[in-house]
């Protein structure tokens, strides 16, 4: 697994700076005074600090951005990064800092001196989640990083607040490795693999093999994998934090290893891009590890549905009807809509052994929502007002764009199956919409649930402010938010 940078926090050494290599950030607040480490750098560069915050550039510059001194005389290091945060900041403008100063830092040493500012934590956690780099495959990666110190008033008060946001990193980074991982490495075997070795951290994990898939009659989901050479999965992880009789939220995830579609064969063009459409599957275990590090005080169970979508003599055909756990059948119309096909049979299963108190399944499942949304909000689609809420006030707290969809009962009369109990796609209209009409079929009236079309937003070709192309990790520290606010007692 990538690594996450060490920071480590010291009390303020003044004597320090002047010797520090690589670079060191000061943090301005355009209404406050210099605090006793900017005063320094101000003191050993001869005013250049007072200068740039008399100047227009600063002036115009917005909360969270970063101007650099390069080679500033008078001192070792190479640069001096001015990081513009009010005292009377947002937790968001002192992440984008963060991740700024990451950007700037490449390979070098970084000195912070956050004195008693406020936010210290949350730029750590910006700075930690832009230092990824998925660099598995690259011959000449493994190039020492620098180190990161993080100079304040009270470093153990600043460690200690850091440390709940490294969990979220250190889930968010599982997330980005799994997903940005080739389907070659990351076969259903090698994920599932993973997902056990988490039961180092307290999580119990169990796998199930496609023999007993077959006993609990998870058609749908079997039929999706039955063309793939990598057999098909379930896996459970428990995190049982909470009270011992407290119904758990479940947590879904659709984990296509690789969808080619299946006979329903996509194109050529960007099929590479498909990797990725394991990704809802990649939050779940994230998720589940950020809890786990953190220690959370709930009951969450995360279940994902690993299986690869292929071509070949023994796969699933257009116009078979499978029968699912819940005994409901359907009619494959298309191969290629073959996430709802894994979901529906792992949120059957989710409901019948667990009985949660919510359920919120993530997936890469349309390319509809990212037609409707982009790439800068995943469609949010639910029955329950309150839960759902909850969730989108969540998100917007950590900055990952969620958009709420509409659902109802004229979609749903798009599933209508001439030979079945329904089909599994609608037509080219509203297709993410009648994507979530046909979960919802497979929910039960009194389980408050969510399903997180995450198509758009998983893994992206620009970067983000917290992350590099590639996986983004979203949703991780939303889903995590939710968990403390909603179903973590005290
Ligand atoms: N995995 C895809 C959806 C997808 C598209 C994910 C783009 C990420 C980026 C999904 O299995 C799929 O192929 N959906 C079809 C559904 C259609 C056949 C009804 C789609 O969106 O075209
Ligand atoms: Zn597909
Ligand atoms: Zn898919």
């Amino acid at each position: 697994m990538t690594a996450l940078t060490p920071i480590t926090f010291a009390a303020t050494d003044i004597e320090k700076i002047a010797a520090q290599e690589g670079r060191v950030a000061i943090f301005l607040a355009p209404d406050g005074p210099l605090d006793a480490g900017a005063r320094r750098v101000n003191k050993l560069t001869k005013g250049a600090v007072q200068r740039l915050l008399a100047g227009q550039k600063f002036a115009k510059s917005k909360p969270g951005d970063v101007a650099t001194l390069t080679f500033p005389v008078g001192m070792v290091a190479e640069a001096v990064d001015i990081v513009h945060l009010p005292r009377r900041t947002d937790a968001l403008a002192a992440r984008k800092a963060g991740a700024g100063l990451a950007k700037l830092r490449g390979q070098s040493d970084l000195l912070l001196l956050a004195a008693n500012m406020k936010y210290v934590a949350e730029v750590c956690f910006g700075l930690a989640m832009r230092d990824y780099g998925f660099d598995d495959h690259k011959t000449d990666a493994n190039e020492r990083k620098g180190a990161v110190v993080t100079m304040c008033k009270k470093p153990d008060e600043a460690e200690a607040a850091a440390a709940p946001l490294m969990a979220i990193a250190e889930g968010a980074f599982m997330t980005r490795d799994l997903t940005n991982a080739p389907a070659n490495v990351l076969t259903t075997t090698a994920f599932a693999d993973q997902l056990s070795a988490m039961q180092d951290l307290g999580l119990k994990v169990e796998v199930l093999d496609e023999d007993q898939l077959v006993k609990l009659g998870m058609r749908t989901l079997l039929c999706v994998g039955q063309g793939s050479e990598s057999p098909s999965k379930v896996v459970v992880m428990e995190w049982n934090g909470g009270a011992k009789d407290e119904a758990p939220l479940a947590l879904v995830g659709k984990g296509v290893v690789f969808d080619t579609g299946g006979i329903s064969l996509k194109p050529g063009a960007g099929m590479e891009d498909m990797t990725m459409d394991m990704g809802g599957a990649g939050v779940v275990a994230g998720v589940m590890r950020s809890l786990a590090l953190r220690a959370a005080k709930a009951n969450v169970v995360g279940l994902v549905g690993l299986v690869e979508n292929m071509p070949s003599g023994n796969a699933v055909r257009p116009g078979d009807v499978v029968t699912s756990m819940k005994g409901d059948t359907v009619e494959v119309i298309n191969t290629d809509a073959e996430g709802r096909l894994v979901l529906c049979d792992v949120m059957w299963y989710a409901q019948e052994r667990f009985k949660p108190a919510a359920m919120i399944d993530l997936a890469t499942l349309t390319g509809a929502i990212v037609v409707g949304l982009g790439h800068e909000n995943a469609g949010v689609f639910s029955n329950d007002d309150a839960l759902c809420n909850a969730f989108l006030k969540a998100a917007q707290a950590e900055g990952e764009g969620a958009w709420r969809m509409p659902m109802g009962r004229g979609y749903d009369t798009l599933l209508k199956s001439r030979i079945a109990d329904m089909k599994n796609i609608g037509g080219r209209a509203a297709g993410s919409v009648t994507a979530a009409q046909f979960l919802k079929r497979f929910v039960k009236e009194e389980t408050p649930w969510i399903h997180l079309d995450i198509a758009g937003v998983a893994s992206v070709k620009s970067e983000t402010t917290l992350a590099p192309a590639g996986a983004t990790g979203w949703g991780v520290a939303a889903l995590n938010r939710l968990v403390r606010e909603r179903f973590e007692k005290g």
